[in-house]
């Protein structure tokens, strides 16, 4: 292996970036982490610049000037956008794919033709861009069906419509949804999906062209509400491994989907070198992919990256080197869970600028962790939050029960006028901190 690097830049300001500086800053090969913009809780650990994630020039004249020598890309949408290209363009190498590799998780559309093409298990779909013709399409058909934006659209893309008239509304609000970013314009396409049943699952795998290294298996929890109710967000909890995915049905998952999705992406001429986050849903049919998204998931992460033994940041180096062959990935046993203490009203509107008051760092139960995500340092010096999803407590035990005990312990003592998580995550166990708004 190449020598490691010793100055990284993470991209990003959310939980899963707070978790990447962590795991690449417990690297033995001790690096610099740098991070933007980042958030309160990086910058307690990591020097942070007020550079957003999808400033291609800016990222790429921060990593030059503070002498990175690798850049992490946690976001989407940079990705998607081509920072990884522009990095090249400028000699720094970069985990995640270019934007070629993007596009997987940026064109439904263009995943959903791949899948097709090579045979990989998916729902069945038809593409529209006019909201006439997908109507007429409609009135033959019965519900449920899913409705899907085309490009990204922050977790406000997919419609499951429990009935026609609303799978015709659907396509009419999807096809007029803006562009993320301006950069990523051009025409709008809906796609209309069979309606899957089963559970869900995610895996992640790091994957550099054509080889490729499975992390451990975690599920989300997308829903606002207990028992998966009310609208969907960008993931209210998360726990590894995911519980409907025993060691039969992952091996089935590698064979069925992993192997032939990154075979088929290289097979396209793209060199993927990045994550491929592959959510499943697990059909009475068999596992059957839901989405490809080409990067870590939030908040899986938070959960996922406590339970490697091995050097996260050697990891990601030899995908981005192109020296994945062979490299080998080390899990601890015990299980993890990452609850998500959000502001009330989140994913709707919420109040931005209220006062947060942690546990102290030594105060908390074994092998548990906060995450920073929305919150931010007012002028005096107090945590304040800004933003919907604000913390995330990880726990890692012996068993699920007992790594839920741990979180929802700290949860409780988080001081915080307008806190809410769910109160479910990793089963249903305890009482929520509060209703949805
Ligand atoms: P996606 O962004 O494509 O993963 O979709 C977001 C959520 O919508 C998924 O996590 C599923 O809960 C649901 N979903 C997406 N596609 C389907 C489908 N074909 N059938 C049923 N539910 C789906
Ligand atoms: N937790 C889902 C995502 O990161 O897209």
């Amino acid at each position: 292996m190449t020598a490691l690097p010793h100055s990284v830049l993470v991209v990003g300001g959310g939980g899963r970036e707070h978790a990447l500086v962590r795991a690449i800053a417990g690297s033995p090969s001790r690096p610099r982490v740098i991070c933007a913009p980042g958030n309160a809780g990086i910058a307690a650990e990591a020097t942070c610049f007020p550079v957003p994630a999808d400033d291609l020039p800016g990222i790429v004249a921060l990593a030059l000037r503070e002498k990175a020598d690798f850049v992490v890309v946690g976001p989407d949408l940079p990705l998607a956008l081509g920072m990884v290209d522009a990095l090249a363009a400028a000699g720094i190498p970069a985990y995640g794919p270019k934007a070629d590799g993007a596009r997987l998780e940026a064109s439904k559309i263009f995943t959903k033709n791949l899948l097709l093409k090579y045979g990989i298990p998916t729902a069945a779909a038809a593409v529209f861009d006019d909201a006439d013709a997908a109507a007429a399409w409609l009135r033959g058909r019965s519900a449920p069906v899913v409705v899907k934006a085309d490009g990204l659209a922050a977790g406000k893309g997919v419609v499951v419509a429990a009935t026609i008239a609303e799978a015709e509304a659907a396509v009419r609000s999807l096809l007029a949804l803006a562009p993320l970013s301006p950069a990523l314009g051009g025409r709008p396409n809906v796609l209309i999906e069979e309606c899957l049943t089963g559970p869900e699952a995610s895996v992640f795998v790091v994957v550099s062209g054509r080889d490729w290294v499975l992390l451990p298996t975690a599920q989300d929890h997308k829903r606002i509400g207990d028992g998966d109710t009310g609208p969907n967000t960008g993931g209210m909890g998360a726990c590894s491994p995911a519980p409907a995915v025993p060691p039969a049905l992952l091996l089935r998952i590698e064979e069925s989907i992993v192997r032939p999705s990154v075979e088929a992406i290289a097979a396209e001429g793209i060199d993927f070198r990045g994550t491929l986050f592959i959510g499943l849903m697990l059909t009475p049919g068999g596992p059957k992919v839901l989405e490809f998204n080409t990067r870590f998931g939030d908040p899986e992460t938070q959960a996922v990256l406590p339970r490697l033994l091995s050097d996260t940041l050697a990891l990601l180096w030899a995908a981005a080197r192109g020296t994945l062959a062979g490299f080998r990935v080390e899990v601890a046993p015990e299980p993890s869970i990452c609850v998500v203490v959000a502001a009330r009203g989140y994913p709707g509107p919420f109040a931005k600028g209220e006062r947060i008051v942690l546990p102290a760092s030594g105060d908390l139960p074994p092998s548990t962790t906060l995450v920073h995500a929305g919150t931010a340092r007012a002028a005096s010096g107090q945590l304040v939050s800004a933003g919907g999803r604000l913390l995330g407590v990880v726990a890692l035990a012996p068993t699920p029960a007992e790594a839920a005990d741990r979180a929802y312990a700290v949860c409780k003592r988080i001081d915080f006028a307008g806190k809410y998580y769910r109160g479910d995550i990793g089963g249903p166990r305890k009482p929520a901190g509060g209703r949805p708004a």
